[in-house]
Protein backbone atom coordinates (compact mmCIF):
# COMPACT_ATOMS: atom_id res chain seq x y z
CA UNK A 1 0.00 0.00 0.00
CA UNK A 2 3.01 2.37 0.94
CA UNK A 3 4.82 1.64 -2.07
CA UNK A 4 1.53 2.52 -3.98
CA UNK A 5 1.04 6.04 -2.72
CA UNK A 6 5.08 6.54 -3.24
CA UNK A 7 4.80 5.88 -6.76
CA UNK A 8 1.70 8.10 -7.18
CA UNK A 9 3.28 10.96 -5.19
CA UNK A 10 6.40 10.45 -6.89
CA UNK A 11 4.90 10.25 -10.06
CA UNK A 12 2.64 13.29 -9.59
CA UNK A 13 5.22 15.60 -8.32
CA UNK A 14 7.16 14.64 -11.69
CA UNK A 15 4.53 15.48 -14.00
CA UNK A 16 3.75 18.60 -12.10
CA UNK A 17 5.84 20.95 -13.83
CA UNK A 18 4.73 19.76 -17.21
CA UNK A 19 0.89 20.31 -16.47
CA UNK A 20 0.87 24.39 -17.64
CA UNK A 21 1.68 23.09 -20.90
CA UNK A 22 -1.22 21.14 -21.27
CA UNK A 23 -3.85 22.51 -18.98
CA UNK A 24 -3.08 25.92 -20.85
CA UNK A 25 -3.17 25.12 -24.41
CA UNK A 26 -6.56 23.09 -23.37
CA UNK A 27 -7.99 26.14 -21.34
CA UNK A 28 -7.64 28.14 -24.66
CA UNK A 29 -8.79 26.14 -27.00
CA UNK A 30 -12.35 25.68 -24.43
CA UNK A 31 -12.82 29.28 -24.36
CA UNK A 32 -12.83 29.25 -28.54
CA UNK A 33 -14.94 26.77 -28.29
CA UNK A 34 -17.10 28.16 -26.18
CA UNK A 35 -16.91 31.91 -28.15
CA UNK A 36 -17.49 30.20 -31.24
CA UNK A 37 -20.62 28.51 -30.29
CA UNK A 38 -21.95 32.62 -29.03
CA UNK A 39 -20.80 34.12 -32.29
CA UNK A 40 -22.72 33.87 -35.26
CA UNK A 41 -21.45 32.71 -38.53
CA UNK A 42 -20.77 30.06 -41.15
CA UNK A 43 -19.51 27.24 -38.39
CA UNK A 44 -23.39 27.23 -37.47
CA UNK A 45 -24.29 25.71 -40.56
CA UNK A 46 -24.26 22.10 -41.05
CA UNK A 47 -21.28 20.58 -43.84
CA UNK A 48 -22.21 21.79 -46.95
CA UNK A 49 -23.10 18.20 -49.46
CA UNK A 50 -22.75 19.69 -53.20
CA UNK A 51 -24.93 16.84 -54.51
CA UNK A 52 -28.16 18.17 -56.40
CA UNK A 53 -27.31 21.96 -55.80
CA UNK A 54 -26.93 24.24 -57.97
CA UNK A 55 -23.40 26.26 -58.19
CA UNK A 56 -22.65 29.36 -60.84
CA UNK A 57 -18.97 29.77 -61.58
CA UNK A 58 -18.06 33.04 -63.58
CA UNK A 59 -14.95 32.49 -65.57
CA UNK A 60 -15.42 28.42 -66.46
CA UNK A 61 -13.84 28.33 -69.69
CA UNK A 62 -10.65 28.18 -68.62
CA UNK A 63 -7.83 27.26 -65.38
CA UNK A 64 -8.91 27.55 -62.09
CA UNK A 65 -12.65 28.12 -63.09
CA UNK A 66 -12.44 25.10 -65.26
CA UNK A 67 -10.97 22.70 -63.11
CA UNK A 68 -13.88 23.64 -60.36
CA UNK A 69 -16.46 22.69 -62.73
CA UNK A 70 -15.14 19.52 -62.40
CA UNK A 71 -14.76 19.21 -58.66
CA UNK A 72 -18.33 20.31 -58.04
CA UNK A 73 -19.60 18.32 -61.25
CA UNK A 74 -18.34 15.39 -59.53
CA UNK A 75 -20.17 16.12 -56.57
CA UNK A 76 -22.98 16.21 -58.28
CA UNK A 77 -24.04 19.25 -58.92
CA UNK A 78 -26.04 21.58 -61.03
CA UNK A 79 -23.06 23.54 -62.86
CA UNK A 80 -24.05 27.01 -64.83
CA UNK A 81 -21.04 28.35 -66.70
CA UNK A 82 -20.16 31.45 -67.82
CA UNK A 83 -17.76 33.56 -69.20
CA UNK A 84 -17.00 35.17 -73.15
CA UNK A 85 -15.55 31.70 -74.28
CA UNK A 86 -18.51 30.51 -75.33
CA UNK A 87 -16.80 27.94 -77.37
CA UNK A 88 -14.58 26.70 -74.56
CA UNK A 89 -17.63 26.26 -72.22
CA UNK A 90 -19.55 24.23 -74.97
CA UNK A 91 -16.78 21.97 -75.24
CA UNK A 92 -16.55 21.83 -71.48
CA UNK A 93 -20.16 20.59 -70.47
CA UNK A 94 -19.38 17.69 -73.70
CA UNK A 95 -16.33 16.65 -71.66
CA UNK A 96 -17.88 16.79 -68.12
CA UNK A 97 -20.83 14.95 -69.49
CA UNK A 98 -18.12 12.11 -70.71
CA UNK A 99 -16.30 12.26 -68.08
CA UNK A 100 -19.20 11.50 -65.68
CA UNK A 101 -20.14 8.64 -67.75
CA UNK A 102 -16.44 6.99 -68.00
CA UNK A 103 -15.76 7.38 -64.11
CA UNK A 104 -19.47 7.10 -62.87
CA UNK A 105 -20.27 9.87 -61.43
CA UNK A 106 -23.77 9.87 -61.22
CA UNK A 107 -24.42 13.47 -62.18
CA UNK A 108 -28.08 13.48 -63.50
CA UNK A 109 -28.33 17.49 -63.95
CA UNK A 110 -27.13 18.25 -67.41
CA UNK A 111 -23.95 20.96 -67.14
CA UNK A 112 -25.56 24.75 -68.78
CA UNK A 113 -23.30 27.50 -70.00
CA UNK A 114 -24.22 31.29 -71.05
CA UNK A 115 -22.10 34.13 -72.30
CA UNK A 116 -21.29 36.70 -69.34
CA UNK A 117 -19.02 39.56 -69.41
CA UNK A 118 -17.74 41.22 -66.14
CA UNK A 119 -16.40 44.39 -68.04
CA UNK A 120 -19.88 45.07 -69.42
CA UNK A 121 -22.21 45.92 -66.40
CA UNK A 122 -25.11 46.47 -68.52
CA UNK A 123 -25.01 42.30 -69.48
CA UNK A 124 -24.11 41.54 -65.73
CA UNK A 125 -27.65 43.61 -64.62
CA UNK A 126 -30.47 41.84 -63.36
CA UNK A 127 -32.03 41.09 -66.06
CA UNK A 128 -29.22 39.14 -67.82
CA UNK A 129 -28.70 37.72 -64.45
CA UNK A 130 -32.02 36.57 -64.20
CA UNK A 131 -31.79 33.80 -67.16
CA UNK A 132 -28.74 32.54 -65.26
CA UNK A 133 -30.77 31.98 -62.18
CA UNK A 134 -33.68 30.01 -64.19
CA UNK A 135 -31.00 27.72 -65.10
CA UNK A 136 -31.31 26.15 -61.18
CA UNK A 137 -32.45 23.35 -60.63
CA UNK A 138 -35.67 24.85 -59.05
CA UNK A 139 -36.05 28.13 -61.30
CA UNK A 140 -34.60 30.31 -58.38
CA UNK A 141 -32.03 29.09 -55.92
CA UNK A 142 -28.37 29.48 -56.60
CA UNK A 143 -26.78 27.79 -53.63
CA UNK A 144 -23.45 28.27 -54.55
CA UNK A 145 -21.94 31.45 -56.56
CA UNK A 146 -18.32 31.41 -57.48
CA UNK A 147 -16.66 34.98 -58.27
CA UNK A 148 -13.80 33.79 -60.24
CA UNK A 149 -13.32 35.22 -62.93
CA UNK A 150 -10.58 37.42 -63.47
CA UNK A 151 -7.59 38.83 -65.39
CA UNK A 152 -4.12 40.45 -64.52
CA UNK A 153 -1.61 42.99 -65.41
CA UNK A 154 1.76 43.60 -66.12
CA UNK A 155 3.70 46.95 -66.18
CA UNK A 156 4.85 49.74 -63.59
CA UNK A 157 2.69 51.92 -61.08
CA UNK A 158 3.42 55.08 -63.48
CA UNK A 159 3.43 53.48 -66.54
CA UNK A 160 0.28 51.56 -66.38
CA UNK A 161 -2.67 53.15 -67.71
CA UNK A 162 -6.24 54.35 -66.49
CA UNK A 163 -7.90 52.45 -69.09
CA UNK A 164 -6.15 49.41 -67.59
CA UNK A 165 -6.44 49.89 -64.26
CA UNK A 166 -10.42 50.65 -65.29
CA UNK A 167 -10.32 47.54 -67.19
CA UNK A 168 -9.20 45.33 -64.13
CA UNK A 169 -11.21 46.56 -61.70
CA UNK A 170 -14.20 46.28 -63.92
CA UNK A 171 -13.67 42.49 -64.48
CA UNK A 172 -11.82 41.90 -61.34
CA UNK A 173 -14.14 44.08 -58.88
CA UNK A 174 -16.87 45.48 -60.17
CA UNK A 175 -17.97 42.94 -62.22
CA UNK A 176 -18.00 40.80 -59.37
CA UNK A 177 -19.97 43.47 -57.48
CA UNK A 178 -22.57 43.42 -60.05
CA UNK A 179 -23.36 39.75 -60.30
CA UNK A 180 -23.37 39.45 -56.49
CA UNK A 181 -25.94 42.21 -55.74
CA UNK A 182 -28.16 40.71 -58.15
CA UNK A 183 -27.98 36.97 -57.39
CA UNK A 184 -27.89 37.44 -53.23
CA UNK A 185 -31.52 36.97 -52.73
CA UNK A 186 -31.38 33.54 -54.73
CA UNK A 187 -28.71 32.37 -52.39
CA UNK A 188 -30.42 30.56 -49.40
CA UNK A 189 -28.87 31.03 -45.60
CA UNK A 190 -27.14 27.44 -46.10
CA UNK A 191 -26.18 28.50 -49.40
CA UNK A 192 -22.45 30.15 -50.03
CA UNK A 193 -20.31 32.81 -51.95
CA UNK A 194 -16.83 31.77 -53.03
CA UNK A 195 -14.58 34.50 -53.88
CA UNK A 196 -11.56 33.98 -55.56
CA UNK A 197 -8.90 36.34 -54.49
CA UNK A 198 -5.03 35.93 -54.67
CA UNK A 199 -2.12 36.41 -52.05
CA UNK A 200 -1.90 39.86 -54.06
CA UNK A 201 -5.23 40.89 -52.45
CA UNK A 202 -3.24 40.79 -49.29
CA UNK A 203 0.45 41.74 -49.85
CA UNK A 204 0.88 44.16 -53.36
CA UNK A 205 3.67 43.12 -55.43
CA UNK A 206 5.67 45.29 -57.81
CA UNK A 207 4.55 45.62 -61.36
CA UNK A 208 1.06 44.43 -60.86
CA UNK A 209 -0.27 47.24 -59.05
CA UNK A 210 -3.79 47.45 -61.21
CA UNK A 211 -4.51 43.30 -60.34
CA UNK A 212 -3.04 44.15 -56.81
CA UNK A 213 -5.52 46.98 -56.09
CA UNK A 214 -8.21 45.00 -57.74
CA UNK A 215 -7.60 42.25 -55.48
CA UNK A 216 -7.71 44.22 -52.28
CA UNK A 217 -10.77 45.93 -52.87
CA UNK A 218 -12.75 42.44 -53.99
CA UNK A 219 -11.52 41.01 -50.27
CA UNK A 220 -12.74 44.33 -48.79
CA UNK A 221 -16.19 44.26 -50.55
CA UNK A 222 -16.78 41.07 -49.24
CA UNK A 223 -15.39 41.30 -45.61
CA UNK A 224 -17.94 43.81 -45.68
CA UNK A 225 -20.82 41.72 -46.90
CA UNK A 226 -20.32 39.17 -44.45
CA UNK A 227 -20.78 42.15 -41.67
CA UNK A 228 -23.84 43.04 -42.61
CA UNK A 229 -27.34 41.38 -43.30
CA UNK A 230 -26.78 37.78 -43.36
CA UNK A 231 -23.58 36.81 -40.76
CA UNK A 232 -24.32 32.95 -40.96
CA UNK A 233 -23.83 33.32 -44.59
CA UNK A 234 -20.86 31.46 -45.60
CA UNK A 235 -18.63 33.50 -48.16
CA UNK A 236 -15.13 31.88 -48.21
CA UNK A 237 -12.01 34.15 -49.97
CA UNK A 238 -9.88 32.18 -51.33
CA UNK A 239 -6.31 33.82 -51.58
CA UNK A 240 -4.29 31.44 -53.51
CA UNK A 241 -0.38 31.99 -54.80
CA UNK A 242 0.66 30.79 -58.24
CA UNK A 243 -1.41 28.49 -60.18
CA UNK A 244 -0.33 27.11 -63.44
CA UNK A 245 -3.06 27.98 -65.11
CA UNK A 246 -1.04 30.50 -68.20
CA UNK A 247 -2.98 34.07 -66.98
CA UNK A 248 0.13 35.87 -66.90
CA UNK A 249 0.02 34.91 -70.84
CA UNK A 250 -3.22 37.06 -70.80
CA UNK A 251 -2.01 39.53 -68.46
CA UNK A 252 -2.40 42.92 -70.14
CA UNK A 253 0.89 44.72 -70.51
CA UNK A 254 1.02 48.64 -70.49
CA UNK A 255 -0.57 49.17 -73.41
CA UNK A 256 -3.64 47.05 -73.04
CA UNK A 257 -2.61 44.02 -75.03
CA UNK A 258 -2.12 40.70 -73.74
CA UNK A 259 1.34 39.39 -73.00
CA UNK A 260 1.94 36.30 -74.81
CA UNK A 261 4.32 34.75 -72.57
CA UNK A 262 3.60 32.70 -69.78
CA UNK A 263 4.85 33.97 -66.34
CA UNK A 264 7.59 31.74 -64.67
CA UNK A 265 6.52 32.07 -61.15
CA UNK A 266 2.52 30.83 -62.48
CA UNK A 267 4.61 28.00 -64.82
CA UNK A 268 6.20 26.55 -61.33
CA UNK A 269 2.83 27.42 -59.27
CA UNK A 270 0.22 24.96 -57.79
CA UNK A 271 -1.76 22.51 -59.81
CA UNK A 272 -5.33 23.95 -61.03
CA UNK A 273 -6.81 20.94 -60.14
CA UNK A 274 -5.18 21.12 -56.63
CA UNK A 275 -6.17 24.61 -55.58
CA UNK A 276 -9.91 23.02 -57.01
CA UNK A 277 -9.83 20.17 -54.65
CA UNK A 278 -9.13 22.17 -51.85
CA UNK A 279 -11.19 24.83 -52.57
CA UNK A 280 -14.28 22.80 -52.72
CA UNK A 281 -12.81 20.55 -49.40
CA UNK A 282 -12.49 23.96 -47.64
CA UNK A 283 -16.18 25.66 -48.81
CA UNK A 284 -17.61 21.86 -47.70
CA UNK A 285 -15.89 22.24 -44.30
CA UNK A 286 -18.10 25.85 -44.03
CA UNK A 287 -14.46 27.80 -44.00
CA UNK A 288 -14.71 31.76 -44.61
CA UNK A 289 -10.89 32.23 -45.56
CA UNK A 290 -8.57 30.14 -47.38
CA UNK A 291 -4.78 31.13 -48.03
CA UNK A 292 -3.17 28.42 -50.62
CA UNK A 293 0.06 29.40 -50.26
CA UNK A 294 3.83 28.94 -49.22
CA UNK A 295 4.64 29.54 -45.74
CA UNK A 296 7.01 32.36 -46.61
CA UNK A 297 4.35 33.72 -48.36
CA UNK A 298 1.88 33.66 -45.65
CA UNK A 299 5.02 35.05 -43.28
CA UNK A 300 4.92 38.55 -45.69
CA UNK A 301 1.27 38.89 -43.98
CA UNK A 302 2.88 39.00 -40.80
CA UNK A 303 6.15 41.31 -42.10
CA UNK A 304 3.31 43.96 -43.66
CA UNK A 305 2.06 44.48 -39.61
CA UNK A 306 4.99 43.71 -37.92
CA UNK A 307 8.13 45.11 -39.81
CA UNK A 308 6.69 47.07 -42.98
CA UNK A 309 9.87 48.56 -44.17
CA UNK A 310 11.54 44.88 -44.31
CA UNK A 311 8.92 43.71 -46.54
CA UNK A 312 8.86 46.74 -48.58
CA UNK A 313 12.63 46.38 -49.39
CA UNK A 314 12.64 42.44 -49.57
CA UNK A 315 9.56 43.50 -53.01
CA UNK A 316 12.20 46.38 -54.05
CA UNK A 317 14.79 43.97 -54.61
CA UNK A 318 12.38 41.53 -56.03
CA UNK A 319 11.32 44.37 -58.57
CA UNK A 320 14.68 45.19 -59.87
CA UNK A 321 14.68 41.45 -61.64
CA UNK A 322 11.30 42.44 -63.46
CA UNK A 323 11.80 42.85 -67.17
CA UNK A 324 8.97 45.65 -66.85
CA UNK A 325 11.66 47.51 -64.78
CA UNK A 326 12.94 50.48 -66.64
CA UNK A 327 16.81 49.97 -66.87
CA UNK A 328 18.40 53.21 -65.21
N1 LIG B 1 -3.12 31.85 -61.98
C1 LIG B 1 -2.70 32.32 -60.81
O1 LIG B 1 -1.49 32.31 -60.50
C2 LIG B 1 -3.69 32.86 -59.82
C3 LIG B 1 -3.27 33.06 -58.49
C4 LIG B 1 -4.18 33.53 -57.57
C5 LIG B 1 -5.48 33.83 -57.95
N2 LIG B 1 -5.86 33.65 -59.24
C6 LIG B 1 -7.24 34.00 -59.59
O2 LIG B 1 -7.92 32.84 -60.06
C7 LIG B 1 -8.98 33.25 -60.93
C8 LIG B 1 -8.94 32.42 -62.20
O3 LIG B 1 -7.74 32.73 -62.89
P1 LIG B 1 -6.96 31.66 -63.78
O4 LIG B 1 -5.58 31.56 -63.28
O5 LIG B 1 -7.77 30.45 -63.93
O6 LIG B 1 -6.87 32.48 -65.15
P2 LIG B 1 -7.42 32.16 -66.61
O7 LIG B 1 -7.09 30.76 -67.00
O8 LIG B 1 -6.93 33.27 -67.47
O9 LIG B 1 -9.00 32.24 -66.43
C9 LIG B 1 -9.65 33.47 -66.30
C10 LIG B 1 -11.12 33.25 -66.57
O10 LIG B 1 -11.78 34.52 -66.45
C11 LIG B 1 -12.57 34.74 -67.59
N3 LIG B 1 -12.64 36.16 -67.90
C12 LIG B 1 -11.62 37.01 -68.21
N4 LIG B 1 -12.11 38.22 -68.49
C13 LIG B 1 -13.46 38.14 -68.35
C14 LIG B 1 -14.53 39.05 -68.52
N5 LIG B 1 -14.32 40.31 -68.93
N6 LIG B 1 -15.80 38.63 -68.28
C15 LIG B 1 -16.03 37.36 -67.91
N7 LIG B 1 -15.07 36.43 -67.75
C16 LIG B 1 -13.80 36.82 -67.98
C17 LIG B 1 -11.89 33.95 -68.72
O11 LIG B 1 -12.84 33.54 -69.69
P3 LIG B 1 -13.13 34.26 -71.09
O12 LIG B 1 -11.85 34.83 -71.58
O13 LIG B 1 -13.69 33.16 -71.93
O14 LIG B 1 -14.17 35.30 -70.76
C18 LIG B 1 -11.38 32.73 -67.98
O15 LIG B 1 -12.37 31.74 -67.94
C19 LIG B 1 -8.80 34.75 -61.16
O16 LIG B 1 -9.69 35.47 -60.37
C20 LIG B 1 -7.36 34.99 -60.72
O17 LIG B 1 -7.17 36.31 -60.30
C21 LIG B 1 -5.02 33.17 -60.19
Amino acid sequence: MDRATDFIHNYSSQIQPYLPYVVVPLGIYSVYKVLCRLIPGPHHQQRLVLRDKTVLITGASSGLGRALAFEFYKKGAKLILTARSLDKLEALCDELEQAGKSYGWKNPHKPVFRYLDLADLNGASASQLDDLRQQSIDGRTIDVLVNNAGQSVRGSCIDTPISVHKQLMDVNYFGHVAVTKNLIDAIPDDGAIVVIGSMQGKIAVPYRSAYNASKHALQAYFDSLRSEDRPNLQILTVSAGYINTGMGARALGPDGRPMGTEDPNQKAGMSPDHVAQSIVEGLSDRKTELILAPFVHKLAILMRIFTPNLLYWMMYRRGRNDPHRKME
